[in-house]
């Protein structure tokens, strides 16, 4: 979704703008713009496209000279991506200027309301409407902070914004509710932006301001309110990590990137919370005595983090014998669902903001069910409404399609369900430490796998195969969630027509879709399941399918006799082997996409965080 930088301090704006709008690419957007405020008033460039249409029309910058200014980049929700509808947007009598980042709901009411009192529109934004909502209030109030006040009263929907008045030189407003914003504390330079990596290079000492927080800073210092109007103190948050976390590291493609990370990232999740071979969880608060009571469990998430609480099902329900029902946040928000404080509500979340899930969690809160949030992004807005959170340490994730984050969920899950299992008795001693010992060992396997081979092994298979526009992904149990996973990275990245079905299910309609040379990959890493997925794969070679089969590296001779390529996996316990098949399938979609030439980072429409509904 959108990001926003803003800056002010005593070096030139715009090449700052553009550095930090550059990091905040992988949100996704369609256009871009900066505006940057001098004693000669707002000059504004602003662009569809690329941010090097931008780079190039601005000179890298050089073209609009002053120390103070707003960038944006604009993923396109009220009007097309085009020139006039990307931000920053200026007020009709040309003196506010704002660049925004959510949904203004109410914005046609609003919009009519200006024009009956003579307000010019020139785009067809809900943002162009804020600003001039704040010139329509600055006229009567002739003072900033209450004009942006009373015009935020006025506002329904999300918004962080980044907010100049021509009137206050060397000076910015931010503001937000239900979209993220952090300042950034600097030397004589202060900053503003959706998220850290766009500031980082300047200052590791920032605050994530909480919704109806508004920030009324210059170059030397801040001044913050709360929803409340009331003045607050911030204490800033060192970031630890390194600027590295956010650039390439000599990979091609960040995904490939974040592949390789998943190792790492499982380790720094699982490792500090094993102590003395049992699994501790300092983080939560939950009593013994509440989790003994649990009668239901919701996970309620969105793509990819849905498609883990899907596996999360079987998992936690295997090891604690509680109902769990996994659910879209989208879903949960409007159905009135049944919570009582015998619920708990697990909420997974990458970025901590997506609008949706930070929406069902919410509900979740007023229904009274008690709520754990599994989030990677410290700070962020769901990791502050869920009574606990823990935290996937996979560092900063910049595809939008997510891996490590996936992968970090997942053992999140794992160490639930053996905190609980525990706790329940429903596991034995003797599984406990079996389950332990596998996910002690998951990093090491997925290194294992990692190797140079492997990775060609799978591009040629993706070189062979990578001219299907129709896909399905079939599996049992476990790997029928998998497959969503694997089916939604194909759709994401590389543009193809994918489904996932449970295995079983294909017969009761799906297969009249299955035609001579349709490619169908199937995973069969149940053991227990793989004779029956194999005879669901033969049905689908006998209608002409053309199968890719994957299964564990004991299980090649077997599966080889059915499908027609396959990929192989180390085994590991039954329960865990989802972590490690959902990686070549990955890797297949990362190099089906490239020989697709496809923008591996940057997918079409997509928004790596999505923060409106
Ligand atoms: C995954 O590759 C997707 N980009 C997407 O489905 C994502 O998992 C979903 O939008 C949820 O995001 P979150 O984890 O930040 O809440």
């Amino acid at each position: 979704m959108c990001g926003i930088v803003g800056y002010i301090g005593k070096r030139q704006a715009a090449p700052i703008l553009l550095d930090g709008l550059a990091k905040l690419e992988y949100r996704g957007y369609d256009s871009a713009g900066i505006c940057v405020f001098s004693e000669d008033g707002f000059s504004v460039a602003k662009t569809k496209g690329r941010l090097s249409a931008l780079s190039e029309l601005t000179n890298g910058g050089a073209e609009l000279c002053g120390c103070l200014g707003i960038g944006h980049t604009r993923w396109a929700t009220h009007g097309a991506p085009s020139d006039k509808n990307s931000h920053p947007h200026v007020s009709s009598n040309g003196k506010i200027c704002v660049v925004h980042n959510g949904i203004i709901e109410n914005y046609l009411v609003l919009k009519e309301y200006l024009q009956s009192v003579g307000k010019a529109f020139e785009s067809d934004t809900d943002t162009e409407v804020i600003a001039n909502l704040f010139e329509y209030y600055y006229e009567l109030e002739g003072d900033l902070i209450r004009a942006v006040k009373r015009a935020i009263e006025k506002m329904t929907g999300s918004y962080a914004l980044g907010i100049l008045c021509m009137d206050c030189p060397g000076r910015m407003l931010a503001v937000k509710k239900n979209s993220p914003l952090i300042f950034g504390f600097g030397e004589g330079e202060n900053f503003i932006a959706s998220d850290v990596p766009a500031i980082l290079k300047y200052t590791r000492k920032v605050v994530y301001l909480n919704d109806g927080d508004m920030v009324d800073f210059n170059a030397d210092g801040a001044v913050f309110y709360n929803a409340l109007g009331e003045r607050i103190e911030k204490v800033p948050e060192h970031i630890a990590w390194e600027m590295s976390a956010a650039e390439k590291g000599g990979y091609p493609h960040f995904m490939m990137k974040e592949i390789h990370e998943q190792p790492k990232a499982l380790r720094d999740t699982v490792s500090p919370r094993i102590k003395n071979g049992r699994v501790v969880l300092d983080d939560l608060q939950l009593s013994a005595e509440y989790l003994r009571g649990v009668r239901r469990i919701y996970i309620v998430a969105c793509g990819s983090a849905y498609y883990v609480g899907c596996l999360g099902k079987y998992i936690l329900e295997k090891t604690c014998r509680i109902p769990v029902e996994p659910i879209l946040a989208s879903e949960f928000r409007y159905a009135q669902p049944v919570l009582g404080d015998d619920t708990l509500v697990i909420i997974i979340s990458q970025s901590g903001e997506t609008a949706d899930t930070l929406a069902a969690l919410r509900e979740a809160n007023t229904l009274g069910a008690r709520t754990l949030a599994i989030v990677n992004v410290v700070g962020s807005a769901i990791s502050k409404a869920a009574h606990d959170v823990i935290y996937t340490w996979a560092g900063p994730e910049i595809a939008v399609a997510t891996t490590k984050a996936y992968s970090t969920q997942l053992s999140v899950i794992y160490l639930l369900a053996l905190y609980i299992g525990d706790l329940l008795g429903t596991l034995s001693q003797e599984e406990y430490q079996t389950i332990l010992k596998a996910l002690t060992e998951l990093p090491e396997k997925m290194t294992a796998m990692l190797t140079e081979n492997y990775l060609e092994h799978i591009e040629t298979l993706a070189g062979e195969l990578y001219e299907h526009h129709d896909v399905f992904f079939i599996g049992r149990n476990l790997d029928s969630a998998t497959c969503l996973e694997g089916s939604l990275k194909l759709k994401e990245i590389a543009y193809v027509h994918s489904e996932a079905y449970a295995a079983g299910e294909l017969k009761h309609g799906p297969i009249s879709l299955i035609e001579d040379n349709t490619l169908v990959i199937a995973v069969a890493g149940v053991p227990e399941l793989f004779d029956k997925t194999m005879s669901n794969v033969k049905e689908v070679k006998a209608r002409g399918a053309n199968v890719l089969g994957l299964t564990t590296e004991d299980l090649e001779a077997d599966i080889r006799k059915t499908v027609d390529r396959c990929l192989l996996v180390p085994k590991t316990h039954p329960l865990l082997q989802p972590s490690l098949n959902v990686v070549p399938l990955q890797i297949f979609s990362y190099y089906m996409a490239l020989a697709r030439g496809c923008d591996v980072d940057k997918p079409r429409n997509l928004a790596k965080s999505v923060t409106v509904e």
